[in-house]
């Protein structure tokens, strides 16, 4: 069996929504101390939906995978629903990663709530912090 999924491959090779986001409305940047990987979010928000997304990655084949397959599950998403992305449902999106690559999408999940918590913040938005009380960075 292949070490990586179809989808996993084709979003390392043609990742979506790659690039940076001038004036976004909230910014998340995440990194891993063990493998150095690191993860940048950008997010477009209007009232309370994601018009738009874009990401920078300085990783692994599944980190980009995990960062592309997460933009696309939260593009035109209300942040309540974006907020829920586990990194469980990334990985399954890309129909799984190796056990030890599960690392990789919580940086997806990890700077998607930091970007949204930097949104809240930034706008003096009343928020909820056990939702971000798990952010791995
Ligand atoms: Fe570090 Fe994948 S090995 S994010």
């Amino acid at each position: 069996m292949a070490l990586y999924s179809e989808k996993v491959m084709d979003h390392f090779r043609n990742p979506r929504n790659v690039g940076i986001i001038e004036n976004a409305d909230g910014v998340g940047e995440v990194g891993n101390a063990k493998c150095g990987d690191i993860m940048k979010i950008y997010l477009k928000i209007d009232g309370d939906i994601i018009t738009d997304v874009k990401f920078e990655t300085f990783g692994c084949g599944s980190a980009i995978a995990s960062s592309s397959m997460a933009t696309e599950l939260i593009k035109g998403k209300p942040l309540s629903e974006a907020l829920e992305l586990t990194n469980k449902a990334v990985a399954e999106a890309l129909d799984g990663l190796p056990a030890y690559k599960m690392h990789c999408s919580v940086l997806a999940e990890s700077a998607i709530k930091k970007a949204i918590l930097d949104y809240y913040k930034k706008n003096g938005r009343p928020y909820d912090e056990s939702l971000f009380a798990d952010i791995d960075d």
